[in-house]
């Protein structure tokens, strides 16, 4: 049998006559880890499109060798027949479906023509155990968070007989804990011979699990590396990424704090179903003029229920406590009159709360802003393309033009287009609710800057992020977080890794 299990040659994908994939070349050996490296938009997500056929075969030239058998796959079905499959980086999961019909979605177990609903719950709950995914199978997708979703997403891959499994950005959603879950387990389907490609902008990640990497650029292959016999280094990733040194992680920068400006006392929340179960517990917190405060927590303390229970009650019922702006006390009961008061929430759920797919770049940009660029409700539209065109330099946004659909954009890039909506609607209060999920290091250098910019500007800042070097890396406070109640309070200097996980697991008053 052939030495490498698949081999991607010459591949070349466009879209409308722009190159997303300019003749790569891809080649994975039997039974390791491949990790795929790159910026937004330089082509991971399109590569393994066209391996798994969601771009079926005639729709991009080149050719693939599996098992050293050419293939044209039609769909994904086809590809699936091989032992090819892919998760893809936004879930595909149905809400009001329970994780186990989800799992058998499109291969329901039947028994005499019907669904044997017996057998799907019992076969559910072993390939749960695999995953570790400690739930009923009955429970529905709606009611558990994005981490058990994407065991739910590998409980459905090792349904069926992989022998390549795909995993673009597994754990971009997840936290430390969930994360590390998730590695062990690709660890273990590697032990019994499972070859696994996973795509990742966390590269302590990539370097714990992978074998050998591959870096695209501009849709082209910059090199493949072996773990081992090349010493590859996480800077000597970034280097074949970014085609340049990125010294530091975060940039330079000077605080420049002033009086106490925005300020949330005695808050507290109820779940929106559950009227008994309080999800925020007599919350305290403030942020000054020109202040960078960070919230860490592990998934489930209640970080983003907090941030959108200010943000226009937009979570949660029972909602009490007050929040002062300038020494005033501001009533903000739904998400206009949120924004009036200068308030933003960037939403970690970019689909679901921030973007209009089919809308183009400018169009969404300019959303939370119409009042400040049109005069007498008519939009200034040259006003609008040049603020649309300055972030998408800024943040280096890749696509055609700023008239592409926000649809049709990589998933990085969609997140960079949901931060510049809110940037330019230039808000006192901003909370930024894991900002840079799914970003490549060198563009969060930019990102960082810009909020830093802001942060200059006088504006209070709140940055919410399971990434902990992100919080001590970019916050002059930091408050941390558990079931619902805030557990200490640290200035950046005073803090470290190990004391944010102690208060992101202790409880209020220990
Ligand atoms: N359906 C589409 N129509 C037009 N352009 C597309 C489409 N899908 C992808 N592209 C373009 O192809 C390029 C590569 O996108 P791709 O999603 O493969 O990037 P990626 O490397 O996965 O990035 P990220 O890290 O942000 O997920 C991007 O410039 C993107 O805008
Ligand atoms: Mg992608």
């Amino acid at each position: 049998m052939a030495d490498y299990i698949l081999e991607m040659e010459n591949i070349t994908k466009d879209f409308s006559g722009v190159k997303a994939l300019n003749n790569v070349n891809l080649k994975v050996k039997r039974g390791e880890i491949h990790a795929l490296c790159g910026e937004n938009g330089a082509g991971k997500s399109t590569l393994m499109k066209v391996l798994s056929g969601v771009y079926p075969n005639g729709n991009y030239s080149g050719r693939i060798l599996f098992n050293g058998e050419e293939c044209h796959f039609k769909d994904i079905k086809d590809s699936e027949a091989k032992g090819i499959v892919i998760i893809h980086q936004e879930l595909a999961l149905i809400p009001y479906l329970s994780i186990a019909e989800n799992i058998f979605l499109g291969n329901e177990i039947s028994k005499y023509g019907v669904v044997d609903f017996d057998m799907t719950m019992k076969k559910a709950q072993g390939l749960m155990e695999v995953v570790g995914l400690n739930e009923n199978p009955a429970t529905m997708i709606m009611d558990i968070g994005v981490g058990k979703q994407q065991l739910v997403e590998i409980a459905k891959a090792i349904s069926k007989e992989v022998k390549i499994l795909i995993l673009d950005e597994p754990t971009a959603a997840l936290n430390e804990d969930d994360s590390e879950n998730l590695l062990e387990l690709l660890l273990e389907f590697k032990r019994q011979g499972m070859t696994c490609i996973i795509i990742s902008h966390k590269l302590n990640e990539i370097m714990k699990v992978a074998d050998q990497i591959t870096i695209l650029r501009d849709g082209k292959t910059i090199n493949t590396l072996d773990k081992e016999a090349d010493k590859v280094t996480e800077n000597g990733i970034i280097k074949g990424m970014v085609g340049r040194d990125l010294d530091n992680r975060y940039p330079d920068y000077t605080p420049d704090i002033k009086e106490k400006y925005f300020e949330v006392s005695n808050w507290n929340v109820y779940h929106p179903e559950d009227p008994d179960r309080k999800v925020i517990n007599n919350a305290n917190f403030y942020i000054r003029k020109g202040e960078i405060v960070g919230i860490a927590g592990l998934m489930g303390a209640g970080r983003t229920e907090l941030a959108m229970s200010i943000f226009g009650k937009s979570y949660g019922n029972k909602i009490s406590g007050s929040v002062k702006k300038d020494g005033k006390e501001i009533k903000i009961n739904n998400v206009s009159q949120a924004i009036e008061s200068g308030l933003a929430y960037v939403t970690e759920d970019r689909k679901g709360n921030g973007l209009v797919l089919i809308q183009d770049i400018n169009q969404n940009i300019s959303m939370a802003s119409l009042d400040r660029i049109s005069k007498s409700t008519i939009i200034d539209e040259n006003k609008e393309i040049e603020n649309s065109e300055y972030y998408k330099k800024k943040m280096r946004i890749k696509s055609n033009s700023i008239f592409q659909t926000v649809g049709s954009l990589s998933g990085g890039n969609q997140q960079k287009v949901v931060l510049a909506k809110w940037m330019l609607s230039q808000p006192d209060v901003l909370f930024l609710d894991e900002p840079t999920r799914g970003i490549d290091v060198g563009a969060k250098y930019e990102i960082y800057a810009i909020i830093q910019e802001m942060a200059k500007a006088g504006k209070a800042i709140c940055i919410i992020s399971s990434e902990l070097p992100e919080i001590l890396g970019m916050c002059d406070r930091i408050y941390t977080m558990n079931e619902g109640s805030i557990t200490s309070e640290m200035l950046k200097q005073d803090a470290t890794q190990e004391k944010l996980m102690e208060h992101m697991t202790s409880k209020v008053g220990a």
